[in-house]
């Protein structure tokens, strides 16, 4: 089984369906941590509804689209990343993230999102790498910084969440500028 090394104790591996149950009580552990900030339709809240992310991500991946990654520490799946978008015709993807509250604080997802910008401009070519994000969501900007990225603009309004509408910022880096730096940023 591929598993890409991150660190000592911590690897990232493909998330696919036959580890449903396992990413369920992942679920249960990073539910309430993750709502506000990240898409609803990933915040499910059972065994079927975390099939059927695993599912949607499985059926987009054989389309060359999107991509599911689950982030072990200690062997425990404590997170991931995901091309939430992917397009060769576009040159471009998404990239979104997100830890249950212990696994937070290390690098992890930093470095896990590196991975995939380097697959993403080295091996597939792609041009441009994007990042959405809640535009009060300091952890998840933290992160787009520390990738390199530029703030390219914000979206007024347009995540709704609890009854308000907040402001989404939109991130990006091109592949020269990944590619001239090496690597993440800091
Ligand atoms: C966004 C989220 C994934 C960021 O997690 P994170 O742990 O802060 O991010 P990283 O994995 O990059 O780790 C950075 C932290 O680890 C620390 N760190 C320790 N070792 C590190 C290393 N080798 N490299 C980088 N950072 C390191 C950093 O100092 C930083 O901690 P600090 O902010 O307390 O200073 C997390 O807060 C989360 O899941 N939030 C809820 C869901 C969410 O917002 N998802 C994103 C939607 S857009």
């Amino acid at each position: 089984m591929f598993s890409l090394f991150l660190r000592d104790n911590a690897c990232l591996e493909p998330l696919e369906i036959w580890h449903a149950e396992e990413f369920a009580a992942h679920l249960d552990r990073a539910r309430e941590h993750i709502r506000p900030w990240v898409g609803q339709a990933f915040v499910t809240d059972d065994l079927d509804g975390a099939r059927a992310t695993l599912r949607r991500y499985a059926e987009r991946q054989a389309e060359d689209g999107a991509r599911l990654y689950g982030i072990r520490l200690d062997g425990v799946l404590v997170g991931g990343v995901m091309f939430t978008d992917f397009s060769t015709a576009a040159g471009s993807c998404e990239i979104g993230c997100w830890l249950e509250p212990a696994a937070e604080g290390h690098g992890l997802v930093t470095d896990a999102c590196s991975a995939l910008l380097d697959w993403a401009f080295t091996s597939r070519g792609l041009h441009r790498a994007e990042w959405h994000c809640r535009a009060d969501n300091d952890r998840s900007s933290a992160v787009a910084v520390r990738l390199g990225m530029a703030l390219e603009g914000v979206r007024r309004q347009s995540w709704p969440y609890g009854g308000v509408r907040h402001d989404k910022q939109i991130w990006a880096i091109l592949a020269p500028e990944w590619l001239r730096t090496g690597s993440r940023a800091a």
